[in-house]
């Protein structure tokens, strides 16, 4: 049997395969976490504390056939006039709430596009969450960027507001696959873009690229990763294209027969994957790639590599609070999110009230199983010294159950009393991997615990 088809016989190739940017992942969290929760969590955070921020811009001007995300289109500025004084009232509100002292380590504008905020109201945010929370000494603020709705005057905003690490969406430079996915731009808008970003001092320029997408060849992703290369990103976030127009009715506007094959896709990867690491670059953990000075590739080296619902990260702060329609908190003691409906979130800010209306306190093993699944996912590795002293666990107890949860991938793992590892070849498993450990995948209905 090929090894390509072990791997596909082990579900390399089931989409349904989380990214576990949590743990457990959103779709297990209940409603029983609602605001009183989430206030009681923010109030034991201690004075003084770092933490890090997420803002979310619901909104685009163009909806893009490929994409996955939950935004709403709008060629008018009213809604998101509207959707700016639902933030800024919900900053207010948790400014009340925050502990004394409270500085931000990492501040991140995530959407649909941020950038189409108007330059004032990219002040006004910026000024309602300084009042609230001001940046640590150390801190990032990154902002999604779509190069095609970006101008100097709201780049000027922004690096005013502090911007020091700007997160571009390029997807594939090639235009037989831009009409394909419905999302059109020329290299001279993204290098543009890049430059105008550069000018303004803003130091890290992150950039989103896709395999697996229809028409992509290995000729192609080749001459996309090379155009990319020349703009010199500091970090590449390399995602598989998830196709899934059962969720995102807009993808059906895909042709799917011109999706590649699963095979097809692990060599558009490492086509890609080579290109990057012949340039120089550090592979971090399954979907990234950073130059050697880049904090991420200087945390996988030192070991502090972390997941996060951004992807990977440095940050250290325990807290991370999501503010607008859907976002994510997360606290030690657990997840809660925020109503995913602009709407059902306006009308709970109107009332005075946080929209948290799902979330999970972590109990049993999660926070043993969430580390684990880090580790995996982060460093392809697990430490049975660290998981035993971090768990209080006998180093036996941990090998037992590493042996036991990874026994059907046995023949890809290497597995001895120092700890777990997966080696280069069986990298495209990691997720796979990961998922064994997840105590909530419905794929292990009675599942039994082996701690
Ligand atoms: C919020 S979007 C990007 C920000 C900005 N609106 C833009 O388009 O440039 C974040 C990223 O999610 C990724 N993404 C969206 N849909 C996806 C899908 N179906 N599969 C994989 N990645 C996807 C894209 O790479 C995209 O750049
Ligand atoms: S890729 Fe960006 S611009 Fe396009 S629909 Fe998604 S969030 Fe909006």
């Amino acid at each position: 049997m090929g090894t390509k088809t072990q791997l596909a016989e082990l579900g390399l190739f089931d989409a349904k395969v989380p990214r576990y940017t949590s743990y457990p992942t959103a779709p297990h969290f209940t409603p029983d976490i609602d605001q009183n929760t989430f206030r009681q969590w923010i109030s034991a955070i201690p004075d003084g504390a770092e933490i890090s921020l997420y803002v979310h811009v619901p909104f685009c001007r163009r909806l893009c056939w490929f994409c996955a995300c939950r935004t709403q289109g709008t060629q008018t500025d009213r809604p998101v006039e509207a959707y700016l004084k639902v933030l800024k009232a919900e900053l207010a509100m948790l400014g009340e709430t925050l502990p004394r002292g409270v500085r931000l380590s990492r501040l991140h504008w995530g959407g649909g596009t941020p950038t189409l905020l108007q330059p004032h109201m990219m002040t006004e945010l910026a000024e309602a969450i300084a009042k609230i929370a001001p940046f640590g000494p150390n801190a990032e603020f990154s902002v999604e960027i779509d190069p095609n709705e970006v101008d100097g005057a709201r780049l000027d905003a922004l690096a005013a507001a502090g911007m020091n690490r700007a997160s571009i969406g390029v997807q594939d430079f090639d235009d037989q696959i831009q009409q394909s996915i419905g999302r059109i731009q020329g290299y001279d808008v993204t290098r543009k873009a890049i430059d105008m970003i550069r000018t303004r001092g803003v130091q890290s320029l992150n950039a989103d690229i896709l395999f697996g997408l229809p028409h992509q060849t290995n000729a192609k992703i080749t001459e996309s990763v090379q155009k990319l290369l020349s703009l010199n990103p500091d970090r590449v976030a390399l995602y598989g294209y998830a196709h899934v127009p059962w969720m995102a009715k807009r993808q059906q506007l895909i042709p799917s027969d011109a999706l590649p094959t699963p095979q097809e896709r692990l060599e558009l990867f490492e086509t890609a994957r080579r290109l990057f690491l012949w340039d120089n670059y550090a592979e971090i953990g399954i979907d990234h790639f950073a130059t050697k000075t880049d904090g991420l590739a200087i945390a996988q080296a030192e070991g502090r590599l972390k997941r996060n619902f951004q992807g990977y990260t440095d940050d250290t702060s325990e807290v991370l609070i999501g503010v607008g329609a859907s976002s994510i908190s997360r606290f030690p003691q657990g997840y809660a999110q925020n109503a995913p409906a602009t709407s059902a979130h306006t009308a709970a800010i109107r009332d005075g009230r946080f929209s948290v209306s799902r979330g999970h306190v972590f109990g049993g093993d999660d926070k043993l199983r969430a580390r684990l699944i880090e580790a995996l996912m982060c460093d392809f590795r697990i430490d049975t010294a660290e998981i035993s002293t971090q768990f209080q666990m006998s180093p036996s107890a941990v090998h037992a159950l590493l042996s036991s949860t990874t026994a059907p991938f046995k023949s890809h793992v290497k597995l001895d009393k120092f700890g777990l590892f997966i080696p280069e070849k069986a990298r495209p498993l990691t997720r796979i991997i990961a998922r064994a450990f997840d105590a909530y995948d419905l794929s292990k209905a009675g599942h039994s615990s082996a701690i």
